[in-house]
């Protein structure tokens, strides 16, 4: 249940964004009602799925379920105060309570790697990465309040590492076993590449964190994302071909979101060598990447989330309900994306049409499966 509430409060807090973004509120208010409110507490439900699969061993404990729930309030707390409806001093207490959320929850990762049966898979790697990034970008932040002087520089840190690290590697480390299990077709590839990759997906990241010293690693870090995230388009590509990948809505959308990413690293190059303003990439993360591969993942996993077990005709039909336009939303967010990042911002209409269309869509694909049910 608790995962089905995150999947729908993260398209909430997504929908929230769109209209603080609309009504003219702090964008780092709007940024951290879509990434904080949303998006964090929805990666750890989805990793609390992912990590008994990639382990071999049984479903997360009620506790560690509970703790997207603490990581969800803090960033309620963060959008206040970020907003300027709560006092400074409140950002403290989200702080802490976020770090030692993220600690109990890397520790429980670490152990279920070492009691795995057998060899985890890779991507447990990328989590672990994943939620150091987080760790550090919270600690970032945290020092950047306490020393005014090093905060310009430990924003950056914060933001890079948060975005392209925590989001980015959870991403990346996911798409490799949710897009073989959209697709129903194995790759046989996807654990040795995860495997390599990593080490250099942590050298990039590393370096967008720390071009806010040295903007120089502005380009390494282009060039080693980029090329992460090319191999893995092109991989796919290769394997399976532009009719499977785009004959799918979830698979079409999470295919999308890697170009999207990939659109937004060159775009962070650009802003990192002084090209462009650096604003921008915000929302251009939020549009361009951030909803397609919600809306993918959440169109997969959503069925399994409600119907647990084997596969069933209700879980089939709701996974019908929520694949349907997934094509068309994802154009809708990298087209509005793209041509907000551009400056037309009447073009905010359209992503937020996607985010509409895919919220009716859960509440009718909840409902019908409910009847289903009964
Ligand atoms: C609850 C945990 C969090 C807290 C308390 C927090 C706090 C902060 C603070 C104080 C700032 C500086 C705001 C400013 O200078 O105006 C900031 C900026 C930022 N943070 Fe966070 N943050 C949290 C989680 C996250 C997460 C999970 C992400 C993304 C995945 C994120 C992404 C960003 C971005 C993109 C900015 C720059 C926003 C802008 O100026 O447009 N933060 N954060
Ligand atoms: C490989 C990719 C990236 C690199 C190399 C990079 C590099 C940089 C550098 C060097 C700066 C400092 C520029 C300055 O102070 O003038 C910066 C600022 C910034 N970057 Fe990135 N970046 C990347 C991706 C991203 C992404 C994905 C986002 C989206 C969340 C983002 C958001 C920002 C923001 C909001 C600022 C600060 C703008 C400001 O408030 O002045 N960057 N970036």
């Amino acid at each position: 249940m608790i995962l089905i509430y995150l999947g729908c409060t993260a398209i909430a807090a997504f929908a929230l964004a769109l209209v603080l973004g609309l009504t003219g509120a702090a964008p780092a208010a709007v940024a951290h009602a879509a990434f904080a409110i949303g998006a964090l507490p929805l990666i750890f439900a989805a990793m609390s799925h992912f990590v008994p699969v990639l382990t071999r061993s049984g479903g997360a404990e009620p506790g560690v379920h509970r703790l997207p729930l603490v990581l969800q309030a803090a960033g309620v707390v963060a959008v206040a105060v970020l907003a300027g409806w709560g006092p400074g001093w409140l950002l403290h207490g989200a702080l802490v309570a976020g770090l030692g959320a993220t600690g109990a929850f890397l520790a429980w990762a670490i152990r279920r790697g070492r009691a795995s049966l057998g060899k985890p898979h890779p991507g447990l790697a990328w989590y672990l990465a994943a939620l150091g990034c987080l760790g550090l970008a919270l600690v970032a932040i945290f020092a950047g309040l306490l020393w005014p002087a090093g905060y310009g520089a430990l924003r950056l840190v914060h933001l890079h590492l948060n975005t392209l690290g925590f989001i980015g590697l959870t991403a990346i480390g996911t798409l490799h076993v949710l897009m073989p299990t959209v697709l129903g077709k194995p790759d046989p590839q996807a654990a040795p590449r995860l495997r390599r990759q990593l080490p250099w997906a942590l050298g990039g990241v590393a370096s967008a964190a720390l071009a806010g010293v040295l903007p120089w690693l502005s380009v390494p870090a282009v060039l080693i994302i980029g090329g992460v995230l090319v191999h893995t388009l092109w991989c796919w590509w290769r394997s399976w071909g532009a009719a499977t990948l785009f004959g799918d809505g979830a698979s079409a959308s999470l295919f999308g979101a890697g170009l999207g990413l990939l659109a937004v690293v060159l775009a962070g190059g650009a802003h990192g060598l002084g090209w462009l303003p650096g604003r921008p990439a915000v929302g251009g993360f939020f549009m361009l990447f951030l909803l397609p591969l919600v809306s993918g993942a959440l169109a997969q996993l959503l069925p399994v989330w409600r119907f647990p077990g084997p596969m069933s005709p209700a879980r089939a039909a709701m996974r019908a309900r929520l694949v349907r336009f997934g094509a068309l939303r994802a154009v809708l967010f990298l087209a509005g994306g793209g041509l907000t990042m551009a400056g037309f911002e009447a073009a905010l209409a359209l992503p937020a049409a996607g985010v509409l269309m895919f919220g009716v869509a859960l509440v009718v694909a909840l409902a019908g499966g409910g009847a289903g049910r009964a």
